[in-house]
């Protein structure tokens, strides 16, 4: 999830820690183009990351103001998440993607 527009770990927080905080789901990114562009570039398989990925790349982009992010940055945003199944080349395709970079990117 996200607090405040910074993914966290909810696993690690006391819901008093949330209190006053604007707290965002998985279902706040819903249809968002990040969202769509993992769906494009089949940037999942069994979901169990897809959660924590999208919050901390949802969180990346928006710090980049538009800006179109290097190769090196977008796996330095990947590298905080463990996927076991997808080997990482999709999500950076759909990081790409949803920051406006051309399909393939
Ligand atoms: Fe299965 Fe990432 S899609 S662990």
């Amino acid at each position: 999830m996200q607090l405040d527009g910074e993914p966290v770990r909810s696993c690690l927080m006391l819901a008093v820690q949330a209190r006053d905080r604007a707290i965002t789901t998985i279902e706040g990114l819903s249809n968002e183009p990040l969202e769509r562009a993992f769906h494009a570039e089949h940037a999942l398989q069994c979901g169990f990351c897809t959660a924590g990925v999208l919050m901390s790349l949802d969180a990346f982009l928006r710090g980049l103001e538009g800006r179109e992010p290097t190769e090196k940055e977008i796996r330095e945003a990947l590298a905080g998440t463990l996927c076991r199944c997808t080997g990482y080349e999709g999500m950076a395709q759909a990081v790409g993607r949803a920051a406006g970079a051309p399909p393939g990117h």
